[in-house]
């Protein structure tokens, strides 16, 4: 039996920490739908993040903010669907909580969250934040049953406040993450995403903290890594300097559909056509018979 035996239940998010414990590098990514979803699976991720990244990605919004509750349920449907392995060899599903649906209070929270699990194939949600009132929904979460994995740095829900820029810059706001960090490990988050921070405070945090440390323009030190897979495969108009992408595919897709377009216009004719049209053709004298045997 492989390292990777389940038996017949998919990747757990208690899995993760024996992943760490083990030194096994831990791949994320994300998708929204069934093809990517499909993509990313066969790729071997060990999670698939359904992030509220697909606000911007396919929905076409200017923040990850609009998205909304059912539009994650839906996205999370779809990837589900698209998942092709045998049960215990899935990817686990983890779903972004959206904007507004976790800051409105406790109950609201727990009833946002469980209805991703209930509606959906995702066994955890993700939430952004390590604030005392942050913090406090994730106890109450993780009371009520359900695995949460937080998100700290750069965290795009708070695009107002933080823009787009690396955060945890000097000794205070490094502190101040570190201790958001340990207060989420303490209220049961089961892993934490460290987006666009440098790379010694997210490869000292991923010591420091048992729970595994999923980076994003972190550096190379974290636990395990998590991309937004359409800017991995240069999708994307603008993909974020700390996400290189791996293949030019926006150009390749379109210079091969183009190339589809234009050959619509100017299709490549059999010969049969040319003659049909040539005999067709007043102007021009039929061709001899062809002689019978
Ligand atoms: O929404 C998302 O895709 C994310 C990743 C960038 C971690 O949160």
């Amino acid at each position: 039996m492989g390292p990777g035996y389940r038996g017949s239940r998919p990747l757990r998010p208690a899995d993760l920490l024996s992943h760490k414990r083990e030194g096994r590098a831990i791949a994320v990514l994300t998708a929204w739908d069934a093809l990517s979803a499909a993509l990313v699976e066969e790729a071997g991720a060990d999670v698939i993040l359904v992030g509220d990244s697909l606000a911007m990605v396919v929905l076409g919004h200017a923040t990850t903010l609009p998205v909304t509750l059912e539009e994650m349920i839906l996205h999370t449907r779809a990837v589900g669907r698209g998942l092709r392995r045998p049960i215990g060899q899935r990817p686990l599903i983890v779903t972004d909580l959206p904007f507004l649906s976790y800051q409105c209070g406790l109950d609201d929270a727990v009833a946002a969250a469980g209805l991703v699990l209930k509606d959906s194939p995702a066994a955890a949600v993700k939430l952004e934040g390590g604030e005392p009132e942050t913090v406090a929904v994730v106890d109450r979460l993780v009371r009520a049953g359900i695995p949460v994995m937080g998100h700290l740095g750069l965290t795009p829900q708070s695009v107002h406040q933080l823009g787009y820029r690396r955060q945890a810059n000097d000794p205070i706001s490094q502190e101040r993450l570190r201790r958001r960090a340990l207060d989420l490990q303490a209220a049961g988050c089961f892993s934490l995403v460290l987006e666009h921070v440098p790379g010694p405070v997210a490869a000292q945090l991923s010591a420091e903290l048992e729970i595994p440390v999923i980076g994003i323009g972190a550096g190379e030190h974290c636990d395990g890594q998590v991309r937004v897979t359409a800017d991995l495969l240069g999708l994307t108009e603008r993909q974020p300097p700390f996400c290189p992408p791996l293949l030019n595919g926006r150009q390749l897709g379109v210079e091969a559909l183009r190339g589809w377009v234009a050959g619509l216009a100017s299709p490549p004719r059999p010969a049969a056509e040319l003659s049909a049209d040539l005999s067709a053709d007043p102007t021009t004298p039929a061709a001899p018979a062809t002689p019978h045997c």
